[in-house]
């Protein structure tokens, strides 16, 4: 369900400030950089040698995202997007700033959010959206726009934070108990692996990977971040 204009200006508010803190820190900028390094494999495993056109949805105020760091030698242009403006990073070790302003360069920076993309049907090859959902107004439109600006065959990299059963109740009690907590208002919605692979499983045509979690885990694990490989 889509949350509230205040509501979604609040998330982006505790969002911009979780950036801004961090942008002299040379370990948030090596773990941005790595983080999501998991679905990097399977992707390579299924993309075509050359890639022309590719766009990251939510890609992150610092403007690196997963593609640029990753795969950018299997591809020609990388659009970027976000509903927050591109943050400068100032790190205290020049040999790192430089790579990170290389990372950043390979990515064109688009200020717009995901639910109304501005771009033309079918203009991708290759799309990612990586642990932006849960933090965004309107999920679902975001799938929608989407599926609906990548190619027919294109492929679609996705991640979201997933809670067990016992996780997402202990969440929603929580965030019953402290609503104003940074971690409830950033994160407006909550998934389980189930309902986040039925949904994709309704929009796109196949899932080609996923990192599907163990019965064990689905019903009392730790929170994770988990990824889907999809093709239109
Ligand atoms: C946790 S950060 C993840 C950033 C990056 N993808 C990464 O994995 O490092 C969530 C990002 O989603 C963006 N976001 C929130 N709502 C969005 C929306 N409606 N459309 C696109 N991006 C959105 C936020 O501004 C933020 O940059």
């Amino acid at each position: 369900m889509p949350i509230t204009d205040e509501a979604f200006a609040t998330a982006q508010e505790q969002e911009l400030v979780n950036w801004v803190k961090h942008t002299t820190s040379v370990t948030r900028v090596l773990y941005e950089l790595v983080e999501h390094s998991k679905l990097a494999e399977p992707l390579l495993q299924h993309l075509p040698e050359r890639t022309e056109a590719a766009l990251e949805v939510g890609v992150g105020c610092y403007g690196l995202g997963f593609l640029a760091p990753h795969l950018h030698t299997r591809l020609g242009k990388i659009d970027g997007l976000d509903p927050l403006p591109r943050l400068e990073i100032d790190l205290p070790d020049a040999d790192l700033q430089q790579y990170v302003e290389a990372v950043r360069n390979r990515v064109n920076y688009i200020q717009a959010p995901g639910e109304t993309l501005p771009f033309e049907n079918d203009a991708y090859d290759l799309v990612a959206c990586i642990n932006v959902v849960d933090h965004a107004q309107a999920p679902e439109a975001i799938l929608k726009e989407i599926h609906r600006v990548l190619k027919p065959g294109g492929l679609f990299a996705f991640s979201v934070s997933t809670l067990s059963v016992l996780g997402e109740i202990k969440w929603k009690a929580n965030r019953r108990r402290k609503p104003n907590e940074w971690l409830y208002l950033a994160h407006p919605h909550t998934y389980q692996w189930p309902r986040a692979d039925s949904i994709l499983r309704s929009l796109f045509s196949k899932v080609l990977w996923t990192d599907r979690p163990k019965t064990s885990q689905h019903w009392a694990g730790h929170g994770r971040m988990s990824y889907w490989l999809l093709q239109k």
